[in-house]
């Protein structure tokens, strides 16, 4: 196993009921969750997923963000988490967020 060198990944679940207005919840990001700790534990990666309710970004959604300060992904599939993760797996890896 690997371990997380102080990463996590932020899933936006916002859902917007009776709103026109786009939110990722609305748009499934829920499934997303269950999919990435399953992508993350088949790699033997132990990366915290967490969810949120809001990036700001909502029309460019379902967003995931790589934290704290890592990659920002948008408009992300279900299809396209292995990839997501693969990226993910790389960054993790390497070495912990850089610090300010
Ligand atoms: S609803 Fe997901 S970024 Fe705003």
């Amino acid at each position: 196993m690997n371990g997380s060198n102080g990463w996590r990944l932020l899933v936006c679940i916002n859902r917007r009921l009776g709103s026109d207005t786009p939110s990722c919840g609305g748009r499934g990001s829920e499934r997303l969750v269950e999919r990435l700790v399953e992508l993350c534990a088949a790699r033997g990666l132990e990366l915290p997923v967490e969810t949120i309710l809001c990036f700001g970004s909502c029309s460019r959604g379902p967003n995931i963000r790589l934290a704290p300060g890592g990659a920002f992904f948008h408009g992300v599939t279900e299809a396209g988490l292995p990839e997501l993760v693969a990226q993910v797996a790389a960054t993790v890896v390497a070495g912990p967020p850089e610090s300010d």
